[in-house]
């Protein structure tokens, strides 16, 4: 007996690509590629403390890489079974440590903020890596996107007491890596905007920069921003 025939086989077929299409459709939308300026972590309320592998280079350090919807929301803690596991990405511990580096405090090795960064956005992107796969993806993004490079380019390097149009810093950026970013700036122990945060969109499938669907909210900057200096910055245990 034949149960379906070659017409019933295209109906369920089609009913199947849609679901699927659907269920890909409702994932998210696109990335946001965080990175951070750490000399601005530590220059703030909060302060920071460095890593216990050392203090990380005058460079920005990579954040996260955080799944997003076009309507400016968010998913979140996606898969509870799929915690972090550090055997999986033990491979790029030094990479990591140079390109990723937590500013926490207490002074960490970098294994909770990944594990934080993995569970809380990389696991509502599963249908793109695993969690090695999470990780090399921020590490590549941050190989294409020299924001310090890009800064300095336009004559906007790291200096105490030096202020910035918050337009340059954005124009600066935008010509070094294709799009405009989001820069988020936190203020300082005097009470100046400084250049905290850059959000750059990412496609879907975590390879290439594009134009910002939305911008986050929160955060912005004065007209005037500082860029301060790395190498005169203090952790909370030197202070
Ligand atoms: C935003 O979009 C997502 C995915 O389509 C949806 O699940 C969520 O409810 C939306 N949120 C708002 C506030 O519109």
């Amino acid at each position: 007996m034949k149960l379906i025939n070659g017409k019933g086989f295209l109906v369920i077929f089609l009913v199947i690509q849609c679901v699927a299409v659907l269920a890909v459709a409702k994932d998210f939308d696109f990335f946001y590629f965080v990175q951070q300026w750490p000399a601005s972590s530590c220059d703030s309320r909060g302060g920071c403390c460095y890593p216990k592998t050392g203090k990380p280079k005058e460079d920005f350090g990579i954040h996260g890489l955080w799944p997003n919807y076009n309507n400016g929301t968010y998913p979140s803690k996606c898969d509870p079974t799929n915690s972090f596991d550090y055997s999986k990405v033990s491979d790029l511990e030094s990479v990591l440590q140079k390109e990723w580096p937590t500013l926490a405090c207490p002074s960490g090795d970098g294994l909770k903020f990944w594990r934080h960064e993995w569970e809380k956005h990389g696991t509502c992107a599963e249908s793109v890596f695993d969690e090695h796969g999470y990780f090399e993806a921020g590490l590549s993004l941050k190989k294409k996107a020299n924001l310090l490079g890009a800064l300095e380019h336009a004559g906007i390097t790291p200096d105490d007491g030096k202020f910035h149009k918050m337009e340059e810093i954005r124009d600066a950026i935008t010509k070094g890596v294709g799009y405009a970013p989001y820069i988020e700036c936190n203020v300082d122990s005097s009470g100046n905007y400084q250049l905290y945060q850059v959000f750059q969109c990412v496609d879907a499938s975590a390879t290439d920069f594009i134009e910002c669907p939305v911008f986050p909210r929160g955060g912005a900057c004065g007209n005037d921003v500082e860029f301060p200096s790395f190498s005169s910055a203090s952790s909370r245990d030197e202070l």
